[in-house]
């Protein structure tokens, strides 16, 4: 069984080969950094212009370096959404173009579940498994019962985890993406020196919220400039640095809070679960990884996540997560439309946290 996969949901246009043996044949990923750098954030208009452009050579450059070619495929799988849509259109126009001229099947794969399904070709994590899902437009704690199969324990209430990072950055001035910038300036800095908010700690419930933290951040910048503007010209490298650190710190102990609750809930349903699993963008800070590693040990479980390149988005996701659907049988018609939203819970209530595409 040999899938290609293609992603296109956001600012990197990905295509992988991955087989059932959990071998990636090949994997190619373009990321649109330096289209999107001057704007500080995603433009959808600019990422979907540029997927339009790229895809067709980044399907080649994989298929090359497989050494494959389409006949050996057995089926197609793309990002079906959620995302931007314009990007979203660009993956599943091609997987479906393949589908039809190879006559394989086309299988829509929703984005969250490619992250969410990831460790399993990584680290061989068994269903059930409690996964916090941490990235750019999304951040949920859910517990993976198998593909299409989740219970949302909970969800940020308003901006997801890597839009924080961003925000922050791009306050302080660093470059686009903020999170490995804020993650790189942190390591000089003093985590304990700006006592930042930790919102809806203590709060019942597993749901996360990022936006007060975010704006305590704005009030520090503000404090040192004469005139309280945003302006990070008054603060010394030092400052910066300890400022990182202190967010940093507020974030991965907001998250921690809540996982270290929702490992209790998933212990009591499902004692067979085993892994608490991060994945999505965010998973790559490794002093967020850290923190969760002592939070899995707390509650008795086994702590992994995908390397930190597998982490941000990228075709291997798609690819695996097609494959596993595709051995259970599913494909999608030609008619699927892409899904600027599609929750991995759709029973859980809907939040305006949730399923959010980067602004
Ligand atoms: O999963 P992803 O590539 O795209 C979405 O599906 O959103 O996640 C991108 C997000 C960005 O917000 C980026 O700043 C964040 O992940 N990110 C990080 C790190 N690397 C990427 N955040 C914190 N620390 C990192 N090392
Ligand atoms: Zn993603």
């Amino acid at each position: 069984m040999i899938v290609l996969g293609i992603e296109s949901s956001c600012d990197e246009t990905a295509a992988s080969i991955v087989n059932e043996k959990k071998e990636i044949l090949a994997q190619t990923v373009l990321s649109q950094l330096d289209e999107h750098r001057p704007y500080g954030g995603v433009v959808p208009e600019i990422a979907a212009r540029a997927h339009l452009q790229y895809i067709d050579s980044i399907i080649d450059e994989t298929m090359q370096k497989a050494g494959l070619s389409f006949s050996d495929l057995s089926a197609v799988a793309a990002a079906g959404g959620p995302g931007l849509i314009g990007g979203v259109m660009v993956g599943v126009m091609s997987a479906k173009a393949i589908s039809l001229a190879q006559n394989i099947p086309f299988i829509a794969v929703n984005h969250l579940e490619g992250h969410a399904l990831m460790p399993r070709l990584t680290s061989g994590v068994e269903f059930p498994y409690l996964l916090l899902l941490a990235s750019g437009g999304h951040c949920q704690i859910l517990v993976v019962e198998g593909p299409g199969k989740y219970k949302r324990l909970g969800t940020t209430i308003d901006d997801a985890a890597g839009e924080a990072y961003d925000k922050v950055a791009k306050m302080m001035g660093l470059d686009y993406p903020g999170g490995p910038e804020v993650e790189k300036k942190a390591l000089n800095g003093d985590k304990l020196r700006f006592n930042l908010p930790r919102p809806l700690k203590g709060k019942q419930g597993c749901d996360l919220s990022f936006s007060g933290l975010k704006t305590a951040v704005r009030h520090v910048i503000e404090g040192f400039s004469p005139d309280g503007k945003i302006d990070n010209a008054n603060m010394s490298e030092q400052d910066i640095a300890d400022l990182c650190a202190s967010f940093q710190y507020a974030v991965a102990d907001s998250l921690c809070y809540k996982v270290n609750k929702a490992a209790k809930i998933f212990r009591k349903e499902f004692p067979q679960g085993k892994f608490l699993v991060v994945s999505g963008g965010v998973a790559a800070n490794v002093f967020l990884r850290e923190s969760l590693k002592e939070v899995a040990a707390n509650n008795k479980l086994d702590f992994t996540a995908p390397p930190l390149k597998l982490c941000t988005d990228n075709g291997t996701m798609i690819a695996w997560a097609g494959l596993e659907r595709f051995r259970l049988g599913h494909q999608d018609s030609l008619d699927f439309r892409p899904r600027p939203r599609w929750p991995l819970d759709a029973d859980a209530p809907k939040s305006t946290g949730a399923g959010l595409v980067k602004a």
